[in-house]
């Protein structure tokens, strides 16, 4: 379909927000409305550089009267906005429930109403994890999550398969491996260590640092939800996965050499209860269907231009360093 106005949700976050950059510069024709309600994870500054491209909204994807008005001005609907981070879902998971589960009620609600296109952004976390010899997901794997953060996730879309079945909502979800690139917050992986990095600090690697995520460049992540939202087929899953797997420790030791640090100059820290071992996306229906293929093939040229732009930006991300930090030591985290 031709999309000319679009509400994304979560557009001030990190996927969110290299999306609707994406959009700008692709797409000029596309309207533009992000929605969100700027928790700590919201940034305007991400957009800063294309304010005048986009029109923002503050507000909640749980508040239905909001959602309604914004839906009913659109023609499509990307969602992306979630609490999104698997650590604090340990700590305190109510957030996780109210906006990942009843704030996509809320958009399936008003998409529903309005007869919206809708998109549901996903992870592949909702299906558990791996061990070593398994084959990677695909789009037939069980549901199987382990965290609040998955279970939220994985609720939301069962959310949205059943709106399509039952209410006919022309929808398609994707679910994705782990992202990186510009504009993540610090508290994840790859920007707390490129940020200590910068700050001279060891890195920090939960446990043994044996763990296995498939990363893939944001940019990817996002051309593929444009593949999806205007090719996609109604009712379908797809997953998004670039053939990147690598463990923990390796991604630490590749920034380490982007700074000319020593292999073993980070820190082991207390592991995450009930850590994933092994994320893996068999992405073969995305790639042969759509045409879809990731531009970033090379990790280690992807990291690199992810440090540049970290170097380049610190005042993006310096406010939120020191709090981050904090928060991770009043979590209990310590060096083993
Ligand atoms: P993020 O935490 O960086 O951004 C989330 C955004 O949503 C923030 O701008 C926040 O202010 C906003 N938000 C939170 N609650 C809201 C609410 N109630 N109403 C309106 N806005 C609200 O997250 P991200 O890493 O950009 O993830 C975006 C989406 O992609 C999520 O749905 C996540 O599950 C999914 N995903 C993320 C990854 C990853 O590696 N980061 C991988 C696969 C899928
Ligand atoms: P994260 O970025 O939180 O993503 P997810 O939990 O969704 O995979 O973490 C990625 C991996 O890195 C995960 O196995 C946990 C690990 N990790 C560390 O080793 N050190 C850290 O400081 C953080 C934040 C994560």
């Amino acid at each position: 379909m031709a999309v000319v106005r679009v509400l994304v949700t979560g557009g001030a976050g990190f996927i969110g927000a290299n999306f609707v950059h994406q959009t700008v510069a692709d797409r000029p024709d596309v309207h533009v409305v992000v929605l969100d309600a700027l928790t700590y994870a919201g940034n305007r500054a991400s957009l800063a550089p294309i304010a005048d491209r986009v029109e923002f909204v503050q507000g909640d994807i749980a508040d239905q009267e909001l959602v309604d008005r914004l839906v009913g001005g659109v023609d499509a609907v990307v969602h992306f906005a979630a609490e999104s981070h698997n650590d604090n879902s340990l700590s305190q998971p109510w957030p996780f429930v109210q906006t990942n589960i009843v704030g996509t009620y809320a958009l399936l609600q008003a998409v529903r109403r309005h007869e919206v296109r809708y998109h549901h952004i996903s992870t592949d976390e909702v299906y558990g994890d791996l061990s070593a010899d398994e084959p990677a997901f695909d789009e037939s794997t069980p549901y199987n999550p382990s965290s609040p953060y998955s279970a939220s996730k994985a609720a939301s879309d069962l959310l949205v398969r059943s709106w399509v079945r039952s209410f006919g909502v022309r929808a398609t979800i994707s679910n994705c491996s782990n992202n990186y690139g510009p504009y993540q917050h610090v508290e994840k992986f790859i920007p707390r260590q490129i940020t200590n990095l910068i700050d001279g600090v060891r890195p920090r690697l939960y446990g043994a640092g044996h763990q296995i995520r498939d990363w893939i460049h944001v940019d990817d992540h996002n051309r593929a939800v444009w593949e999806i939202l205007e090719h996609g087929r109604i009712g379908q899953t797809y997953l998004i996965g670039a053939n990147n797997e690598s463990d923990n420790k390796t991604v630490v030791q590749l920034l380490l050499a982007e700074f000319g640090r020593a292999a073993d100059d980070f820190d082991h820290v207390t592991d995450r209860p009930g850590h994933d071992q092994r994320y893996a996306i068999d992405a073969t229906l995305l790639r042969t269907e759509l045409g879809w293929a990731p531009k970033y093939s090379d990790f280690k040229a992807g990291l690199a231009a992810t440090v540049a732009w970290y170097r380049e930006h610190e005042d993006w991300w310096r406010p939120q360093k020191a709090a981050t930090e904090r928060a991770y030591a009043a979590a209990g985290e310590r060096v083993l």
